[in-house]
C-alpha cells in the first residue's frame, strides 16, 4: 500500500459488507469525508470487497494475512454489516467478523445507547435526560469462542455442546476498562451484570472480579444486576445507568434492547476497540437483507459509527460535527421511514453531509 501523502494522515480500512452494508457505508464515509474537509484532518482510505459476493465467487471469506495486513497498514476500520440468505450458515461472516474481532482482540464493544430526540424512543415521557448510557460488551470470549460440537447429529439422539468461556484477564480488562471509562468521562454509575445465580462457575468468576476491581473506584457508584432484571430495568427506568459491563452474548442482545429505547437499530453505533491499537466501527444492526438494495435503510447508525470512529482517532471535534448533524436530521424530519420520515439512504446521508459542510466542526470552548 502506499504510504499517506500527509504523515498526520490516517489510513482507514472500508469494509462495506453486505446487504444494507454497502448502502450505509457510502454516506457514512461521504459525511466522514465532509467532517475531515471541515476539520483540516487527512486520511487515506482503502476499501475491501470481503462479503458474501466474493465468497460465492472464490470461496474466500477473510483472506489469508488480513488481520496482520490491518493491524499494521490501518489505524481504523470502517465496517457495514455481515450475512446473507444465500449461506443459511452463516460461516463466512463469522470468518470475517470473528476473525477481525478476536484476531485483533478488539475486546471492547462500545454500544452507545443515547436518545438524541425524545421523539425517538418508544418509552412514554423520557426524554433526552433519561436515556444516555453505554453498554460495554466483552468482545473476544464468552459463549463466542465456538468450542464445542455436535454428536450423533440428526439423529433422535443428537447432543449439541456449546461451551462459554471466561477468563480472569478476559473479564478483568473489560471490567476495568468499564471503570476507567466511567471515570474519565465523569460518570458515576457502573453496573455490572451477569447470571451468576444460576452460571455458578463462569459468572462467579465475574462476581469476584467485580468485588476486587471496585475497591480501586471509590468514586464510582458499583452496582451488580442479574441479567434478568437488567433488560427489566432498562425499560422500567433507563436513567439510571450510565456504564453497563457485561458478557459478549448478554452485551449482544441488551444492545439491541437499548438501541431501541433510544430510536432503533437504524440509528445505533458501535465500536470494537482494542485501546491504542487499530480498531473497528460499524452499526449495531445487521445488513438487512429485505430492505437491501431499496434505498430504505437508514444511514444514520452507520453515521453515528464514523462519529466514534473520528473520536478512536482523536477527532472529536469532527465525531462531534458528524452528532451534531444527525441530531439536525432528527429535529427537522430529514430521515429515512423506519423513523417516520420520507427520505431514501441516499438523500438523508446527502443531508447530513450538506450540513456538515455548512457548519464545519465546532471550535474548542
Ligand atoms: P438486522 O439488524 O439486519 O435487521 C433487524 C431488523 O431491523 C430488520 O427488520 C431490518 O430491516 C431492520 N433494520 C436494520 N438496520 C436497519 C437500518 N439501517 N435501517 C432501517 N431498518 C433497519 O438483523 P437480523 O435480521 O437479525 O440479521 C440479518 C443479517 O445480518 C443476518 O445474517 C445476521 O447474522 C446479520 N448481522 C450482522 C451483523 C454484523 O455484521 N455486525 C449484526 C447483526 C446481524
Ligand atoms: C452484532 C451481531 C453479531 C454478534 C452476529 C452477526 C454474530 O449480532 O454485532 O451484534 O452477535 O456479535
Ligand atoms: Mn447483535
Amino acid at each position: 500500500m502506499s504510504q499517506p501523502a500527509d504523515s498526520t494522515a490516517k489510513r482507514i480500512a472500508v469494509i462495506p459488507g453486505d446487504g444494507i452494508g454497502p448502502e450505509v457505508i457510502a454516506q457514512a464515509a461521504k459525511c466522514l469525508r465532509a467532517a475531515m474537509a471541515a476539520g483540516g484532518r487527512q486520511a487515506e482510505f482503502t476499501e475491501f470487497d470481503w462479503g458474501v459476493e466474493r465468497f460465492l465467487r472464490d470461496g474466500t471469506s477473510l483472506p489469508a494475512g488480513a488481520v496482520e495486513r490491518v493491524r499494521q497498514e490501518f489505524d481504523a476500520i470502517l465496517f457495514g454489516a455481515v450475512g446473507d440468505p444465500r449461506v443459511p450458515s452463516n460461516q463466512y461472516a463469522l470468518d470475517i467478523l470473528f476473525g477481525l474481532r478476536f484476531g485483533l482482540d478488539l475486546y471492547v464493544n462500545m454500544r452507545p445507547c443515547v436518545l438524541l430526540d425524545r421523539r425517538f424512543t418508544p418509552l412514554r415521557d423520557r426524554t433526552e435526560a433519561d436515556i444516555n448510557f453505554v453498554v460495554l460488551r466483552e468482545n473476544t470470549e464468552g459463549i463466542y469462542v465456538n468450542i464445542g460440537g455436535q454428536f450423533k447429529r440428526g439423529t433422535a439422539d443428537e447432543v449439541a455442546v456449546q461451551e462459554e468461556v471466561n477468563t480472569r484477564k478476559g473479564v478483568e480488562r473489560i471490567v476495568r476498562y468499564a471503570f476507567e471509562y466511567a471515570r474519565s468521562r465523569g460518570r458515576k454509575r457502573v453496573c455490572m451484570s451477569d447470571k451468576s445465580n444460576a452460571l455458578t462457575h463462569g459468572h462467579d468468576l465475574w462476581q469476584r472480579v467485580f468485588k476486587e476491581l471496585r475497591g480501586a473506584y471509590a468514586d464510582i457508584e458499583s452496582r451488580h444486576l442479574y441479567i434478568d432484571t437488567l433488560a427489566m430495568e432498562m425499560v422500567r427506568n433507563p436513567a439510571q445507568f450510565e456504564v453497563i459491563v457485561t458478557n459478549n452474548m448478554f452485551g449482544d442482545i441488551v444492545s439491541d434492547l437499548g438501541a431501541q429505547l433510544s430510536g432503533g437499530l437504524g440509528l445505533s453505533p458501535s465500536g470494537n476497540i482494542s485501546p491504542g491499537q487499530v480498531s473497528l466501527f460499524e452499526p449495531v444492526h445487521g445488513s438487512a437483507p429485505a430492505i437491501a438494495g431499496k434505498d430504505q435503510a437508514n444511514p444514520f447508525g452507520a453515521i453515528l459509527t464514523a462519529g466514534m470512529l473520528c473520536d478512536h482517532l482523536g477527532w472529536t471535534p469532527e465525531g462531534d460535527a458528524l452528532r451534531n448533524a444527525v441530531r439536525a436530521a432528527l429535529r427537522e424530519n430529514k430521515c429515512t421511514a423506519d423513523l417516520g420520515g420520507t427520505l431514501g439512504t441516499h438523500a438523508a446521508g446527502e443531508w447530513v453531509a450538506e450540513q456538515v459542510a455548512k457548519h464545519g466542526v465546532p471550535r474548542n470552548p
